[in-house]
């Protein structure tokens, strides 16, 4: 798909902040950044190194690397605009989307996103771009405005970001301002947006409990609130950890996605599975990305990430059914389709009879037979499930199940959370399966007779 109007005016923006930032170096680095393979050869080792710096297996504590110079540039060239295209596409998937039309509905003429972890604003700038695109019908009366309030360490990249904003945002039908905050001067009446992109996974543990229980009250108050966080095993977990704990402090908030459900998530910390919650998605990169990747041997090209979006339950008007956007539906598939080799085929036969759903197709023979997949899918009750099916059949990852699929055997996955169940919340003792000459011999000494061993001879 080709880039869109919007995405090139950002990306020459964004080169055109690239470039000013190299203004104090000598005067042959200017001369070497004025194309645009000049820029991404002289970006490279920044962004290089930057990219060690935030792998998994990065220090405890990361250094201010938005404070320098290097750090900075490496940022904006190489994450922010992947960023913003992979918020505005979760912005539009329906579910979010329709939560955010709620709020864009009301009469308020300023409306208030908290832009937490803000950077250079990318998630300000997802949201004017999603406004644009799906609020066109709207009319806007003098004086609306879209009110950022930015939670950031570096004033450099906020500037940057603030720069970035005003320029994209001139000739729209609203304003934009942007003030700093701390999370401890939200009032949480005032927000109705909160959305913290590839933040948490940079804040201490103890910043982290302030934040969720100051969202837990945005929440509450009717905010909409959006967390995403890069596709890794590690951060997709402590997601999972941050939207449990979430739930449990918030009176009110019910899970727009990717979950169909707002029980507490199987896949975080303490699950004792090697799956997590991610998706991705393939993205056109801007000509600068494709000359970063051709110098560095890194890839732009897919984007993954983990998420969630919550917001207070809404009362459902009276006799209306809720749309395809807002229903829950049945599941949420939480991996890719995996083929099963035929090998593994009795285990799974007696796994599938031991562990029916109750839902789906009969794990019969002809069902058994020939190619086979897999894929695992997180349902409307928090429970994770198999879902096996012939060849290609199957639902791919991110795909938002409304049924169980009937042609398909579901079965359910062991379980995942580490936590022995309580005493009172332990299965009953499955029935002791009796054989026939057992049943034989209890009657006989039900009879008074002594039981009788057989003799072999
Ligand atoms: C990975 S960047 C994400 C930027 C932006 N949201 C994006 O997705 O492109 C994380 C941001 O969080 C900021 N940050 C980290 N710890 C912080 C703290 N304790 N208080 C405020 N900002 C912090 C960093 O300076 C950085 O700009």
């Amino acid at each position: 798909m080709p880039m869109s109007e919007d995405f090139q005016t950002l990306d020459r923006l964004t080169q055109e902040a690239l470039r000013s930032s190299f203004h104090n170096e000598d005067g042959e680095k200017r001369k070497a950044v004025s194309s645009t393979r000049g820029l991404a050869a002289t970006l490279a080792p920044e962004v290089k190194q930057l990219w060690q710096l935030l792998n998994p297996k990065r220090p405890r504590k990361l250094p201010l690397y938005m404070n320098d110079a290097e750090g900075a540039r490496a940022y904006l060239a190489s994450f922010f605009l992947p960023n913003v295209f992979k918020t505005l596409s979760i912005l539009e998937l329906p579910e979010n989307s329709a939560a955010l039309q709620r709020v864009f509905q009301s009469k308020r003429k300023k409306h208030t996103l908290v832009d937490h972890g803000s950077g250079p604003l990318t998630a300000s700038l997802a949201l004017v771009l999603w406004m644009k695109r799906h609020l066109s019908g709207k009319t806007f009366e003098e004086g609306e405005e879209l009110r950022v309030l930015a939670v950031e360490a570096s004033n450099s990249i906020l500037q940057t970001g603030i720069d970035l904003l005003q320029q994209f945002s001139l000739d729209l039908p609203f304003a934009v301002s942007v003030e700093k905050v701390g999370v401890r001067q939200l009032e949480p009446e005032t927000v109705h947006l909160f959305f913290s992109v590839n933040a948490l996974n940079e804040f201490g543990q103890m910043a982290k409990g302030i934040l969720n229980s100051t969202v837990a009250k945005l929440v509450d108050r009717g905010a909409f609130v959006l967390f995403v966080e890069p596709g890794q095993d590690v951060h997709a977990r402590k997601l999972g950890d941050f939207r449990n704990s979430l739930l449990s402090k918030s009176k009110k908030a019910r899970i727009v996605g990717p979950c169909t459900h707002s029980h507490p998530c199987p896949l975080t910390s303490s699950a004792q599975r090697k799956d997590w919650c991610w998706f991705r998605m393939k993205w056109e990169r801007t000509p600068l990305l494709k000359q970063i990747d051709r110098s560095t041997g890194l890839k732009h090209e897919e984007l993954n990430y983990s998420y969630f979006s919550c917001m207070k339950q809404m009362k459902q008007v009276r006799g209306s059914q809720p749309t395809t956007a807002t229903a829950p539906g049945w599941a949420r598939v939480v991996s890719d389709a995996m083929p099963l080799p035929a090998a593994k085929r009795p285990q799974l036969k007696v796994y599938m009879h031991r562990n029916p759903s109750g839902l789906g197709a009969a794990p019969t023979d002809s069902k058994l037979r020939g190619e086979l997949s897999k894929c695992l899918a997180c349902s409307h009750e928090g429970k994770l499930c198999g879902v096996f099916n012939k060849g290609k059949a199957l639902p791919t990852r991110g795909e938002k199940l409304e049924q169980p699929p009937q042609e398909a055997i579901i079965c359910r996955e062991k379980d995942q959370i580490s936590q022995q169940p309580s005493r009172a919340k332990r299965p009953a003792v499955l029935p002791k399966i009796v054989s026939r000459a057992q049943k034989a011999r209890r009657q006989r000494n039900s009879n008074g007779n002594l039981p009788q061993k057989k003799k072999r001879n």
